[in-house]
């Protein structure tokens, strides 16, 4: 028995194997080679018009943002911003890419810690639609570029709640570093227009009560502001998080239980996790009270999802390399959490046996990459159809995090190929042994 494969947008055919956007994965496999990333086209414009729809349901005015971190592959975010979703950018790498696509400065909104001066400068040479200062020295750092500049900036102010991610992100609401930090944006009224608050509470949230408190408290902070701060306030930005179906965190503790009880991780429930429209209602309900903290009768709310955009939309194929026969057989991929699959060392991932999908999966393997370290696992149990060299096997939900976390410890990255209606392109090139010493040089 298979996980809903329509989950995925996906399909058995007629060769048993595991089918995408037309394409048949095992196909697209040999031809290109493994390890090798597809995206689905049909399944992530639908994920786009999804969220901007549901969410248009519940909220007067909302406009989406994707977080470039999530997956910042141009040929997936050109896409994207193709359905109309703007850019959510945490680097000066991220805003380069951003503007190199054409992104026009009110569908950029700028986070992160840490801003240097010069993509200030750009952001707001660019009218980005809000840059969310962070902290005081974002604060300062952006009044200055303004002043040597005589520019004026959109800002928004991230807000560090008692809820969701630690207290290294966003001004503290707790001592009076936010309010240090208004007055800082009031001294320097004449070049940074406070347009908006800002919160984030991490990734894979379904927890709505978790949402509804956060958001609550930083809409109580915002209501004990002086009248005057709030003058020019347009925006709510409540960041992203949202979480997707099939994937759920798997903490030490259950990853040392399954290793000793050899048992597969339980999958998680996808009725239980909440989708846009939920997150919609939640946003608008904890905000129905407080409208009149904002300009023209309620903010526009903004949403900068990561995962929910895209994580169904790619899947990881790797090629089984070697077997290895022990008490629990071992299948060695071409890739493991070392180089590309590290989210599964936190996070349960569908695994599937991509060329026997019409095999039952009564076997338990575990699954290991090939970058030499005992460490480089996938996973301890997986349970898969019995299976040999040559075979293809499907990390699912691979959109999220996994491009933005791979690396080239030992091997070459994988390409990224587009699946478009029975059509593939190629997105992103396989690394070449050039492009990885390419930096390179010797004394
Ligand atoms: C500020 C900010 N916005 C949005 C996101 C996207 O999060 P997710 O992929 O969980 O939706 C992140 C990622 O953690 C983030 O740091």
């Amino acid at each position: 028995m298979h996980a809903n494969l329509s989950l995925w947008d996906c399909v058995v055919n007629s060769k048993g194997h595991l089918e995408m956007d037309g394409c048949d994965l095992v196909s697209v496999a040999r031809e290109h080679g493994t390890p090798i990333h597809v995206v689905s086209k049909r399944s992530l414009s639908a994920n786009c018009d999804e969220a901007q729809r549901s969410l248009s349901r519940s909220l007067r005015e909302v406009e989406v943002f994707y977080s470039y971190k999530t997956n910042c592959v141009p040929g997936v975010l050109e896409i994207i911003h193709g359905h109309g979703i703007g850019a959510e950018v945490i680097s000066p790498y991220e805003l380069w890419v951003a503007l190199k696509l054409g992104v026009p400065g009110e569908k950029i909104i700028y986070n992160g810690p840490h801003k240097t001066k010069d993509s200030l400068t750009t952001a707001i040479r660019n009218d980005a639609k809000l840059i969310n200062l962070d902290s005081l020295t974002d604060i300062r750092n952006a009044a200055d570029v303004c002043r040597a500049h005589g520019l004026t900036a959109n800002v928004g102010v991230r807000l560090c709640p008692s809820y969701g991610w630690s207290a290294q992100f966003g001004l503290s609401m707790r001592n009076e570093e936010a309010n240090s930090g208004l007055r800082l944006i009031k001294e320097n009224g004449e070049c940074l227009r406070l347009k908006g608050f800002h919160v984030h509470l991490g990734s894979q949230i379904t927890d709505m009560s978790l949402f509804r408190k956060a958001l609550a408290e930083v809409l109580a902070f915002v209501q004990e502001t002086p009248e005057g701060t709030r003058k020019d306030l347009q925006y709510l930005d409540v960041g992203g998080g949202f979480g997707v179906p099939m994937v759920r965190e798997i903490g030490g503790i259950e990853r040392r239980l399954s290793a000793i009880g050899r048992r597969p991780f339980r999958a998680p429930d996808p009725d239980q996790c909440p989708g846009f429209d939920e997150f919609g209602t939640a946003i608008a309900e904890t905000l129905e009270q407080y409208t009149d903290l904002f300009k023209g009768g309620g903010p526009t709310v903004i949403v900068e999802p990561g995962r929910a955009i895209t994580s169904n939309t790619q899947v990881l194929l790797l090629g089984v390399r070697v077997v290895k026969q022990r008490k629990i057989p071992i299948a060695i991929l071409d890739g493991g959490k070392m180089n590309i699959t590290f989210p599964t060392s936190f996070e349960y991932h569908q695994i599937l046996a991509a060329s026997r999908m019409r095999e039952s999966a009564d076997n338990s393997y575990k699954l290991v990459g090939r970058t030499c370290t005992p460490s480089d696992l996938l996973y301890e149990n997986a349970r898969l159809p019995t299976v040999e060299e040559g075979d293809i096997i499907a990390v699912m939900d691979a959109g999220a995090y996994f491009t933005s976390f791979s690396n080239d410890f030992a091997f070459p990255r994988p390409p990224i190929i587009l699946l478009d209606n029975g059509a593939t392109s190629v997105l992103r090139r396989r690394e070449t042994f050039e492009d990885v010493a390419a930096r390179d040089s010797l004394v």
